[in-house]
Order: structure tokens, then sequence, then C-alpha cells
């Protein structure tokens, strides 16, 4: 099964399923990490790992079609079946949407529909709920909308920190998000129980 990465940021995610699936032994390939932002720190660690890589500006671009179209011709090229947002953003369109329709997955820091967009983990700090948590949802045309995966529940408790809440999230994203995959690869007939997913 190959399944293609998108990150534009730290890659923790991306290391975290690399890990599990390295772990579990099972025969999922991330192919490439696609990445808008060629300085970002999720090279280092797509390289570190021998993972290829694809790295472009949308400025080096006509626009963000012929971004995307240069990321699909990608991502078909290695076979792609699955494309796997973690800490991808930018919003995608249709280029995408409309060759992987119902294979793209994100990973939000959230429970949503409460807090969707960027600083979901700050937001829902500021905002005083006691419980948020983390989303993994299927990707449409909005922001962080999309049909739900998979939650799971962070309590904030009185004592923490904004930055002690972000650490609780990334804990749990990076369970979730390789359980989530496994659950949707097996839902599309990807991954049988054989594999031990
Ligand atoms: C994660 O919190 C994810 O939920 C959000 O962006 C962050 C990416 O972190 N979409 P990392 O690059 O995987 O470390």
């Amino acid at each position: 099964i190959k399944i293609a990465v998108f990150a534009s940021g730290t890659g923790t995610n991306f290391v975290a399923l690399y890990d599990h699936i390295k772990q579990a032994q099972l025969p999922i390939e991330i192919t490439r990490v696609i990445c808008d932002q060629p300085k970002a720190a999720v090279l280092d660690r797509a390289r570190e790992r021998q993972i290829p890589i694809w790295t472009h500006r949308l400025k080096e671009f006509e626009g963000k079609e012929a971004y995307e179209q240069a990321i699909l011709t990608q991502v078909q090229a290695d076979n792609a079946q699955l494309l796997v947002l973690a800490g991808y953003m930018r919003i995608v369109t249709q280029v995408l949407l409309n060759a992987y329709a119902g294979k793209i997955i994100n990973i939000h820091p959230a429970l949503l529909p409460s807090f969707p967009g960027r600083h979901g983990i700050e937001d829902a700090f500021d905002y005083g709920v006691k419980v948020t948590g983390v989303t993994v949802h299927y990707v449409d045309s909005g922001v962080d909308s999309g049909p739900v995966i998979a939650q799971q529940p962070v309590a904030i408790l009185p004592e923490d920190s904004v930055e002690s809440l972000a650490m609780k999230i990334h804990d749990v994203e990076h369970e979730l998000y390789f359980e989530s995959l496994c659950q949707v690869l097996r839902d599309q007939g990807l991954l049988t129980v054989q594999d031990n997913g």
C-alpha cells in the first residue's frame, strides 16, 4: 500500500507514522513527503529515513492549480493510493480532491467542528473549554471540514499551560493518526486482517 505524506513544518506526525508502520511491519510504504516549505524540518526527517521528497514553493508556479497539478503528477507517478496530510498548511483544491476523492485525510489538534484553523490548540485553551482533543477527518474543500474518521478527547486541567496542553495533544496525535490510517485502509479494502493491521 502506497501513501504520500503532505507536511509543511516539523514533521512529528510524519515520524510517528513512519515509526508505527515500521514497528507493526505493515505493508505500507510512505512513497514521498510532499512539502510546500523547502526549509521545513520535516524534510530532514524524511531524508534521514530515506523517504523521497517533493518540495516546491507555490510561487514557483503560475497559480494554485498549476502547483497542485505538479503535485498530482508526482503522487500519481508514485502510485500513491492515499494522501495523508500531517501539518500541511494549505487548503487542498479540486485538482487533488477530484483525483483523490475520498482518499485524502487530515489530522487537526482540536475536536472539530470546534476550533478549526491554524491555532486549534491555542484557540481551545484561550476559550477556556475543559475538554479539547484531536480529530482525524476526510478532506473536502473547506478548512478542517469533511467527514470525521476518529476523535479523541484531551482534558484541559486547571494546572495546564498552552505548552503542556500542546504536548498532550501531540502525544495523542502520534497514536491516533496511525490507528486511523489503519482503519481507513481497512475500510477501503487495502489493508486486510492478515496484514495484522
Ligand atoms: C499537528 O498539530 C497537526 O494536527 C496540525 O499541524 C501539526 C503538525 O505537527 N495539522 P507536525 O509537523 O506533525 O509536528
